[in-house]
């Protein structure tokens, strides 16, 4: 239900959010957990369906794969967007210069596209962390930075902090989960939001009301819960190393929920719904 044949994915045009000066593929793959040929096939693949984006990061263990599916995919480096992560152990000015230039050795790349800051580090000054992160801009390593797991305080900090523009705010966002005021305040500094666990790890895809809503288009629950945070306006990076599930991610771009159907999807968030939790984040929160 719902799958376009590899050549049509192909022909698909990825819709880009733009930001700040950055113009960010819609969607991504995510690659969280995602090791060795597994992930280098599951790039390859999905470079092939017509994903223009792909997200690790320093801690997910895969960059090397990453690199190895880019390269495989044939595509120019200039037409895929990629995103990785500086660990927040990492934070320290030296240490993530140390770190950025091991993420490109790893990927073999001389930059990447969007560089995060993986989650803030209470015991290491944004004011130390966030000029280091601008100079991996200026220096080349990086086309452009952003942040990811920032409260709305931290945001504003950044904000203040940086001489550079801040593209996105990487945040776990699903139907069950709400980030409006998240939201608004990266919108206030020109930041757009890129949600993680678009699919809230498999449970939007069970979920009955997303199905249901789905019914009408001939599209998945999962399809819906990605139609919903493109429509509020996110980047989405939804995770999968199976093709057809590949495809069936990327094709969410020729349907429109209207009002009332985003209503009924916002009435899904609540409390307790947040899945990805870290030590020591909940001083941030
Ligand atoms: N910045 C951060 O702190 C942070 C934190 C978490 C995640 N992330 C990023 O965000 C990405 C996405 O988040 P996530 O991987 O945690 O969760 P997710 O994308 O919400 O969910 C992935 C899960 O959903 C299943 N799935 C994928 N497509 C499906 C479909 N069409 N129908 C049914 N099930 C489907 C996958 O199973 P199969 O593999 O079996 O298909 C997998 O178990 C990560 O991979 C990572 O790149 C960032």
């Amino acid at each position: 239900m719902g799958s376009l044949s590899e050549q049509e994915m192909a022909n698909i045009a990825a819709p880009v959010v733009e930001a700040n000066g950055a113009r960010v593929p819609a969607i991504g793959l995510g690659t969280w957990d995602l090791r060795g040929r597994t992930c280098a096939r599951a790039v390859e693949q999905a470079l092939r369906l017509g994903y223009r984006h792909i997200d690790t990061a320093e801690i997910y263990d895969n960059e090397r794969e990453v690199g190895e599916g880019l390269r495989a995919s044939g595509l120019r480096r200039s037409d895929v967007f990629i995103t990785t992560k500086i660990w927040s152990s990492h934070l320290a000015p030296r240490e993530l210069e140390r770190a950025t230039k091991e993420s490109l050795v790893r990927l073999r790349l001389s930059e990447v596209d969007l560089l995060l800051i993986h989650w803030p580090n209470p015991q290491i000054p944004l004011a130390e962390t966030i000029p280091a992160l601008c100079r991996m801009k200026s220096a080349g390593f990086a086309r452009h930075i952003g942040v990811s797991n920032f409260n709305v305080a931290l945001i504003e900090d950044a904000a203040r902090l940086s001489g550079e523009p801040l593209v996105t705010n990487q945040i776990e966002w699903h139907p069950f989960l709400d980030q409006s005021k998240l939201g608004e305040a990266c919108r206030r500094h020109g930041l757009s939001v890129t949600a993680y666990c678009p699919l809230a790890r498999g449970r939007a895809a069970g979920a009955p009301a997303l199905a249901t809503i789905g019914l009408h288009y001939r599209k998945t629950a999962a399809q819906v819960s990605l139609r919903f945070l493109l429509q509020e306006g996110a980047i989405v990076i939804p995770r999968t190393a199976k093709v057809e599930r590949l495809s069936e991610n990327l094709d969410v771009f020729d349907f429109e929920l209207n009002d009332a159907e985003m209503d009924e999807i916002r009435t899904l968030a609540g409390p307790r719904s947040r899945i990805v939790t870290m030590g020591g984040a909940s001083q941030w929160d």
